[in-house]
């Protein structure tokens, strides 16, 4: 089925009739998304169906972050320089609706190459993303993030590993 994604318009996209397995990441879209986008605190994107551009599929939000040198996977933090603090993408939160199984991977990829494309304009050494449940740790391990153990909830993958995922589209 072909998706598109976009920033989130709360003037076309239909924010009430989305729903997460995780209430909290239904009521952040339907009420903070927008306050979050005018402040500039995230971005959020959704993922729409072409054939039904209003329908929701699934979200995520971007912002800027950044980390500690100690905090990323000790692999990477050996080639960077000791700044006391580096740059990153903080993807803070990734849902699909519960009427759409299999987007899930789709979405995080969206996000990766997102993240990945906009270190031309601006730099950013890796993706955190944080996982609030053992759920959410499962889905970021499967994918290869690290979880360097500083903070519990934090996992990381290096922008470099994004860069090798496929070709950012734009
Ligand atoms: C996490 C979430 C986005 C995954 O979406 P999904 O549509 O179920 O994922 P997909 O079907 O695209 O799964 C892709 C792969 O991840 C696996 N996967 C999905 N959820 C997983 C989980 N909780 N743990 C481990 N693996 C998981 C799938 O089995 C699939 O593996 P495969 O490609 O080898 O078959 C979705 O379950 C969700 O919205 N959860 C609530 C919010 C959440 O936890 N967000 C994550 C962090 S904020």
């Amino acid at each position: 089925m072909p998706y598109r994604v976009e920033l989130l318009d709360p003037a076309r996209h239909d924010r009430a009739g989305f729903r997460s397995t995780v209430p909290a990441l239904t009521s952040y879209l339907q009420q903070y998304a927008r306050k979050d986008a005018e402040r500039h605190l995230a971005a959020t994107f959704v993922m729409v169906e072409e054939s039904a551009p209003a329908r929701i599929v699934g979200y995520y939000t971007l912002s800027n972050f950044t980390v500690e040198l100690a905090e990323l996977p000790a692999e990477q933090a050996q080639r960077l320089p000791r700044y006391p603090l580096l740059p990153a993408t903080l993807m803070g939160r990734l849902a699909r609706d519960v009427g759409c199984p299999g987007t899930g991977k789709l979405l995080l990829m969206d996000a990766l190459l997102r993240a990945y494309t906009q270190t031309r304009a601006s730099g950013s050494v890796a993706v955190v993303g944080e996982a609030k449940d053992e759920a959410a740790r499962a889905f970021y391990s499967k994918y290869g993030f690290l979880q360097p153990g500083i903070e519990p909830d934090r996992f990381f993958l290096p922008m470099g590993v994004i860069g090798k995922l496929g070709a950012p589209s734009s």
